[in-house]
């Protein structure tokens, strides 16, 4: 088992043992009922797979680890199948572990503010969650609904109130995981400040699988934002758009999220859902702003955006349903785009004082080596961190990754901001990570993960 050699013997005798482990009706063999995991949300990654397994507990999962270590038999694991790299897709037929029935969230601490949350828990009940106790949970995206906990930690997911939280490893103060050397390494402490050596749920964090399956995470809640209000606001350039993003986050203590929009982009949602126009006048760039304030946000927020230079127009909703509204116009690009076709997904960040001029080179930047192509830019205004989502290319391109990856980190950006590098990226993680980085990282990797049964085909 964990620390023999793996075996050759190959998938039929690791599915007979683990079929004991997890149970045959927890094993889904059937082509039809595993296509759902072998396709990414996108639909670029597609792969085979012998076997979609579903364990119900972190016992269980330690099983499945230690049968693939000895039988030599590459595992990914799955949650809401979310993503959008590749980074958990079977393409080079690894067996999926389904993490979804870990769904518990437990030790509920209303005091500190803190619960205990499965891997398979998705972010909207961790949410839902912390409300019920009175706090909130920090991180949020739109895919709220299917995205689970161990997705979110796997990508460190960043989202929309990264400004306000940071991303999911801000709120983690400990995991459960199985390592891949198949011991569980249950650290999930319920108090705020632990010092007490290595951080291995924040080296977990963003390893995407790599080094283990995480079961479950302790996560820090936040205060409950006070009364909401939610803006859009044209602006005639890009520039305008991220010198109000930095002046919104000096000017507005209850700033919540800034989140930025072309025009382009608008329209394509407007077509796809059928919303109105947000704007009277219509703006190349729209930036959507969320703040909150104890009393009459909506007048915080209408001051604060009266003050912005190079304001075209501006909405502002107080109500929730006028709130939701105004969202959905940000909310609605991942879908809109995708309705379009397979997107190739590069999720950039720039420092502060390249991105207004990253965002206006993109579409020529892509056209150069992909005339045919469609560029759409919307991202986190704030977190210096743009979407370009590319549209009309072979799955299998990679002129285009080359050319916006390769700027971008020459302006000292990042290659992946909160999606990951998957199998999308892992081309480029050299732009990104120095030689030395790499192979320190490689070196935790070969620790944790010795049999090289973790994910071994995203990252490196
Ligand atoms: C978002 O910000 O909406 C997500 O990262 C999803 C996406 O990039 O499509
Ligand atoms: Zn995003």
């Amino acid at each position: 088992m964990a620390g023999a050699a793996p075996s050759v013997a190959g998938p039929g005798e690791f599915l007979a043992d683990v079929g004991e482990i997890v149970g045959s009706d927890r094993m889904v063999t059937d082509a039809d009922l595993t296509a759902s995991h072998r396709t990414d949300w996108t639909g670029r990654f597609a792969g085979t797979t012998p076997a979609v397994l579903r364990p119900g507990t972190a016992e269980e999962v330690a099983g499945i680890v230690a049968a693939a270590a000895h039988h030599g038999v590459a595992l990914v694991a799955q949650g809401g199948n979310t993503g959008l790299v590749g980074g958990a897709t079977p393409c080079d037929g690894e067996v999926v572990v389904d993490l979804r029935r870990l769904d518990a969230i437990a030790d509920l601490d209303v005091i500190g503010g803190q619960l205990t949350a499965g891997a398979g828990a998705t972010i909207a009940s961790v949410q839902q969650a912390a409300t019920r106790i009175g706090w909130a949970y920090g991180v949020d995206w739109a895919a709220r609904d299917s995205a689970t906990v161990g997705g979110s930690v796997a990508t460190d997911a960043g989202g929309l109130r990264f400004v306000r939280h940071g991303s999911t490893r801000r709120q983690l103060l400990g995991t459960e995981v199985v390592l891949g050397t198949g011991s569980i390494v249950r650290h999930l402490p319920r108090v705020e400040k632990d010092n007490t050596g290595y951080d291995l749920a924040a080296l977990l964090c963003g390893s995407e699988g790599t080094l283990g399956l995480v079961t479950a995470a302790r996560l820090r809640l936040v205060p409950p934002a006070g009364p909401l209000a939610t803006a859009l606001v044209g602006f005639a350039s890009s520039s305008a758009a991220v010198v109000a993003a930095s002046t919104l986050r000096r000017s507005l203590p209850g700033l919540e999220a800034v989140e930025l929009m072309l025009s382009d982009g608008v329209d394509l949602v407007r077509t796809s859902t059928g919303l109105s126009a947000p704007l009277a006048t219509s703006a190349p760039v729209v930036l959507l702003v969320e703040a909150s304030a104890a009393d009459a946000p909506e007048a915080h927020l209408a001051d604060a955006v009266g003050s912005l230079v190079g304001v075209l127009d501006a909405a502002v909703a107080v109500d929730a349903a006028r709130r939701a509204n105004l969202w959905r116009y940000r909310e609605d690009h991942t879908e809109a785009i995708g309705r379009l076709g397979r997107p190739h997904k590069f999720d950039v960040t720039l420092p502060a004082d390249e991105l207004a001029a990253f965002i206006d080179q993109a579409p020529s930047l892509v056209a150069a080596v992909a005339p045919q192509a469609r560029t759409w830019l919307f991202g986190h205004a704030a977190d210096g961190n743009v979407h370009v989502n590319v549209t009309g290319l072979a799955p299998n391109d990679e002129a285009v990754a080359e050319v916006v990856l390769t700027r971008v980190a020459g302006l000292g950006g990042s290659i992946s901001a909160e999606h990951g590098i998957g199998r999308a990226k892992r081309r480029w993680l050299h732009l990104a990570r120095t030689p030395a980085e790499i192979e320190a990282m490689r070196a935790v990797k070969a620790a944790l993960d010795p049999h090289g049964i973790c994910n071994p085909n995203v990252l490196f």
